[in-house]
C-alpha cells in the first residue's frame, strides 16, 4: 500500500490544548504532511528520556559512557547537511523592496506553489511532533510564543534544551493568545516498512519566512538554525520584522554582566558574526590582574531588546539553552563552556573516542584513536596524511544554559537588564583595530552597518573570505536592510529625545593575524582588557586617541597586569593604514551602492565625514 493512502490520524490534541486556531492549524498541517502519528510534547523529563531513548533504537544517537559525559549523547548528520543554508533562506515579503537586496526573495504566492508539492506527505511513514516554547521567560512582556511542528525527534529533543518548551506554553496562549506557527520537515517520507536514515534528509532544502502573516516552513535539513525553527527563523527574522513594527530590536547578540571589584554592575550586548566567539566572550573568565571583576553569562546567541519605561534599554535572552561551536574550545580558551559540557549534553558531529566519550579539534591532546563525525576511522597519522577531520568544523553541542557555572542571577528576569554597552566585532586579518568607540549613536549605527568579517564554516559556502556583515545580521534581519539601519537610527533619536542616556558603541576585532599568520591578539579571558577599557570610557576615566573612524586607547590606558604583551604587538593590533582603510571605504561605498533603497542620509553623511578625517 502506498504512504499516502493511509487514513488520517486522529489529531488527539490533549484537553489542556485550548486555542482553536492552533488545533485547526495541526489539522491542516496533518492533512497536508499525512505523518503516520502525532506527538503533542509536554516538555517532561520522561518524554526527553523516552525521545532519547528512541533515537538511540533508531541510530540516530548513540548514548555516550555516563562515567565520563552522564547522560549525554552524539548524533552525527548526513555530510551534506552540517550548516546553515544561506542561498537556500528565502524572505517571502508581498513586495520584494521589503526583503531588500541582502535576502533572497520570491512571491509568496509563488513560494506556497513551490511548496505545497513538496510538503505534501512529506511526514508518510513518521511521527509529527507538535513542539510548544516559549521564546524568553514564560508571561514576560518580552517573550513570545511558538508552535513547532516536525517530523525529527532530534530536533524536539533539542528544542526542549534550547527553549522553555512544554505543556506551561499552553496556558500562556490559551484560547485567544497568539504563537508564530513554524512547520519543519527533513523531506524524506518513508514509505511502508522502508528502513529509515540515521540523519534522514533532502538535498532539495527551503527555509522559507513569510513576515506578513509570521509564518515559517523549513524543508529538507535536520541541522541547526535551519531545523531549530525558535532559533534564527524566529528569534531573528521573523522577531526582527516584528521589532521594526513595534519599536524594538532583535539581535544576533551575546549579552552578559560584568561587575567591577567595587560591586558596579554593567551589561553589555556584542553582536559578532557566526562562529566569531560569542560564546567565548559571553563566558570570559577575567584573567590575571583583575582579581575581584567576575563576568556572568545572559546570553550567548540572541538578544531581544525593549525600551523600558525609565527609557533604558532591556534586554533578555530568548533561548534557554546554547548551541555553541566545539571545535577550538578547551579549559584553557573556555573553561566554563567545558564544564557546562559536563553533563546532559547533545554533541553534533564531533568524533567518538574509544572509551565512548566526546573529542574535537583543538579541545586538547589527540587520542591515538577515534571514530570521526561521518563514522570513519581516525588517527593522528590519518589526519597528517589526509587532513581529515575528527570534528566537522561547524560541529556543535546542545546543553541547558543552567549547565553554565558563570549564569547570571538575572538570565531567566522577565524584566530583562539594562544595557550599557553595545559591541560589533568582525573577524578580521588585517585593516581593523583590536578596539574603536564611537563618538556617537549615528557613528556607531555606521561602524555596525559596515562591519566587514571572514566568513566561518558556521554557513556553507566559501570559508574565510571577507564579506560585510551589517550588525552581524546579514543572514538573519528579515526585511531590508537599509530599514533596519533606520530603526536602529530611529531607536537613538527615540530614547534621546526621551532624555535617557544612550549605551555607548563599540568594534572589536580580536583576529588580527602578524606576519607569520598567527592571531597576534591573544583573545579569550584577555579581552577582559578591552573590556576593562570600554568601562573606563563609559565612566569617563580614560581619554583614548582619536582617529578618522573613532577613539581607540593608548597603550597605556590598558590594564597590562599579568600579561606580556609589549607595545610593538599592540601596535600590530591597532595601527591603521592609511591605504588600506581607504580600499576599506571603497568596501563601504560598494555596500551603500547596494542598499541604496532607503538607505539612511545620515550614514552616508557620516562616510563623508569619516572621509574628510582620513584626507586631512
Ligand atoms: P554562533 O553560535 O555561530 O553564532 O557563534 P559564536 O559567535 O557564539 O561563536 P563561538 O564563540 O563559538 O566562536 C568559535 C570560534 O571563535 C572558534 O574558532 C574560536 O576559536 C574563536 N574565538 C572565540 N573567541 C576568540 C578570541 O578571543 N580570539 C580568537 N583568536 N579566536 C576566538
Ligand atoms: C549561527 O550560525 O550563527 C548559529 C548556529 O548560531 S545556527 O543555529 O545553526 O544558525
Ligand atoms: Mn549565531
Amino acid at each position: 500500500m502506498n504512504a499516502h493512502a493511509h487514513p488520517p490520524v486522529a489529531l488527539n490534541a490533549p484537553n489542556y490544548v485550548k486555542n482553536p486556531k492552533l488545533i485547526a492549524w495541526v489539522g491542516d498541517m496533518v492533512a497536508l504532511c499525512k505523518p503516520a502519528a502525532i506527538h503533542w510534547c509536554d516538555g517532561s523529563e520522561e518524554e526527553y528520556q523516552h525521545l532519547c531513548e528512541l533515537l538511540v533504537k533508531n541510530g540516530t544517537f548513540k548514548k555516550l559512557n555516563p562515567k565520563l559525559r552522564p547522560n549525554s549523547f552524539l548524533a552525527c548528520s548526513d555530510p551534506s547537511d552540517v550548516a546553515r543554508v544561506e542561498d537556500r533562506t528565502y524572505i517571502c515579503s508581498k513586495d520584494k523592496n521589503q526583503a531588500g537586496p541582502t535576502n533572497n526573495w520570491v512571491d509568496p504566492a509563488e513560494m506556497r506553489k513551490t511548496l505545497h508539492p513538496l510538503f505534501d506527505g512529506c511526514m508518510a511513514g513518521r511521527t509529527m511532533y507538535v513542539v510548544p516554547f516559549s521564546m524568553g521567560p514564560l508571561n514576560s512582556p518580552i517573550s513570545h510564543i511558538g508552535i513547532e511542528l516536525s517530523d525529527s525527534p532530534y530536533v524536539a529533543v533539542n528544542m526542549r534544551m534550547m527553549t522553555r518548551m512544554g505543556k506551561p506554553v499552553y496556558d500562556v496562549i490559551g484560547a485567544e493568545g497568539e504563537f508564530v506557527p513554524c512547520i519543519h520537515t527533513v523531506g524524506a517520507p518513508l514509505s511502508n516498512g522502508a528502513k529509515d536514515s540515521t540523519w534522514p534528509c533532502n538535498k532539495t532544502k527551503y527555509i522559507v519566512h513569510y513576515p506578513e502573516t509570521r509564518e515559517i516552513w523549513s524543508y529538507g535539513s535536520g541541522y541547526g538554525g535551519n531545523a531549530l525553527l525558535g532559533k534564527k527563523c524566529f528569534a531573528l527574522r521573523i522577531a526582527s520584522t516584528m521589532g521594526h513594527d513595534e519599536g524594538w530590536l532583535a539581535e544576533h547578540m551575546l549579552i552578559l554582566g560584568v561587575a567591577s571589584p567595587e560591586g558596579k554592575k554593567y551589561h553589555v550586548a556584542a553582536a559578532f558574526p557566526s562562529a566569531c566567539g560569542k560564546t567565548n566572550f559571553a563566558m570570559l573568565i577575567p584573567p590575571k590582574g583583575f582579581e575581584g571583576w567576575t563576568v556572568t553569562t545572559i546570553g550567548d546567541d540572541i538578544a531581544w531588546i525593549k525600551p523600558g519605561a525609565d527609557g533604558r534599554l532591556y534586554a533578555i535572552n530568548p533561548e534557554a539553552g546554547y548551541f555553541g561551536v566545539a571545535p577550538g574550545t578547551n579549559y584553557e580558551t573556555n573553561p566554563n563552556c567545558m564544564k557546562s559540557l559536563n553533563e546532559n549534553v547533545i554533541f553534533t558531529n564531533v568524533a567518538l573516542t574509544d572509551e565512548g566519550d566526546v573529542w574535537w579539534e583543538g579541545m586538547g591532546p589527540q587520542p591515538a584513536h577515534c571514530i570521526d563525525w561521518q563514522g570513519n576511522e581516525w588517527t593522528p597519522a590519518i589526519a597528517q596524511s589526509t587532513g581529515a577531520k575528527a570534528a566537522h568544523p561547524n560541529a556543535r553541542f546542545t546543553v541547558p544554559a543552567v549547565n553554565n557555572p558563570a549564569i547570571d542571577s538575572a538570565w531567566d528576569d522577565p524584566k530583562g537588564v539594562a544595557i550599557d554597552a553595545f559591541i560589533f566585532g568582525g573577524r578580521r586579518s588585517t585593516t581593523v583595530p583590536l578596539v574603536t568607540q564611537a563618538r556617537n549613536w549615528t557613528e556607531g549605527v555606521y561602524m555596525a552597518a559596515t562591519m566587514g568579517s571572514e566568513t566561518t564554516a558556521a554557513a556553507t559556502g566559501a570559508q574565510g573570505v571577507v564579506r560585510r556583515d551589517p550588525f552581524a545580521m546579514l543572514p538573519f534581519t528579515g526585511y531590508n536592510m537599509s530599514d533596519y539601519f533606520q530603526h536602529w537610527l530611529d531607536m537613538g533619536d527615540k530614547l534621546a529625545a526621551a532624555g535617557s542616556k544612550l549605551p555607548q558603541i563599540f568594534t572589536t576585532n580580536w583576529f588580527r593575524k602578524g606576519p607569520d599568520g598567527k592571531f597576534v591578539w591573544p583573545g579569550y579571558g584577555e579581552n577582559m582588557r578591552v573590556l576593562k577599557w570600554m568601562i573606563d570610557r563609559i565612566e569617563g576615566r580614560a581619554k583614548g586617541v582619536e582617529h578618522a573612524f573613532g577613539i581607540s586607547p593608548s597603550y597605556g590606558e590598558i590594564n597590562w597586569n599579568g600579561l606580556d604583551f609589549d607595545q610593538s604587538k599592540f601596535d600590530q593590533v591597532t595601527n591603521t593604514d592609511k591605504d588600506l582603510l581607504i580600499s576599506e571605504l571603497k568596501l563601504h561605498s560598494e555596500l551603500f551602492d547596494q542598499l541604496s533603497y532607503h538607505l539612511p542620509k545620515a550614514l552616508t553623511q557620516t562616510k563623508e565625514k569619516i572621509e574628510e578625517r582620513l584626507n586631512a
